[in-house]
């Protein structure tokens, strides 16, 4: 696990945003992993404007989220259809998106279908991940096991707390997701996670130092071969080495 600490969000979220042109630049064919929450929103943006200055071409890729809340409309401001809609693919040429289908009548049967889907586009190339302050990457929640494939999830209470500042009130949070599994992320060919802020020292420090377990999923990603972690200096506060 490649770790870099910058002394700003801003510039944490432009070298994020730069790897992804490079992807782009080396493979225009490219099949981006991708990610919603705060965290990557200025990413899209820097990649939006490289687009919109004629820098970046995304006609020939194509995009797979990581997850998508269940029950949740599609045209619902909060879905992460919405979500990815305003902040990217409203701004961008890429040739298609996908993302777990939610609203899906048989959601173990949407589940097969996101993975047979993601291994028909040959895979993906560069996956874009935020952490929850719980360790969690996707909605893979702290659990006994790691997930493989996309699964459905319940989410966990400290993620519903995380994520209520999106809706009305944590009752309005949905309680369960679909989201691509541990296995489906590891088996990206890249990866790059960014961490942005205090709130994420700790998960930070239990991915980059604690030990490897699914109590803290995203600390299977220092298994990886290609992961590239980007902090700021908030969320790298408590990292000893
Ligand atoms: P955030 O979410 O970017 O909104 O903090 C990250 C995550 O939960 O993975």
């Amino acid at each position: 696990m490649n770790v870099h600490v910058f002394a700003s969000e801003a510039q944490a979220a432009r070298a994020a945003a730069s790897l992804f042109a490079a992807q782009l630049l080396r493979k225009p064919a490219s099949v981006l992993g991708l990610a919603t929450g705060s965290t990557p929103v200025s990413v899209y943006a820097e990649l939006a404007r490289m687009h919109e200055d004629g820098v970046l071409d995304f006609s020939r890729a194509v995009s797979f989220n990581l997850d998508e809340y269940v029950g949740l409309p599609k045209d619902h401001p909060q879905s992460y259809h919405s979500f990815m809609h305003r902040s990217l693919f409203s701004r961008v040429n890429l040739q298609a998106s996908f993302l777990p289908d939610g609203e899906a009548e048989d959601l173990p049967a949407e589940c097969r279908r996101y993975d047979e889907a993601i291994a028909r586009s040959g895979g993906i190339d560069l996956q874009l991940l935020g952490i929850g302050s719980n360790g969690h990457i996707g909605f893979n929640e702290p659990a006994r096991e790691f997930a493989f494939g996309t699964n459905l999830v319940d989410l966990a209470q400290d993620t519903i707390e995380a994520n209520k500042r999106f809706f009305y009130s944590a009752a309005d949070v949905p309680r369960r997701a679909l989201s691509m599994g541990v296995g489906t992320i590891m088996q990206a060919r890249g990866i790059v996670l960014l961490a942005l802020g205090e709130e994420k020292a700790q998960a930070v420090k239990a991915m980059a130092e604690g030990p490897v377990t699914p109590r803290v999923p995203a600390s299977i990603l220092r298994f990886h071969q290609d992961a590239t972690v980007l902090l700021d200096r908030g969320a790298a506060k408590l990292l000893t080495r």
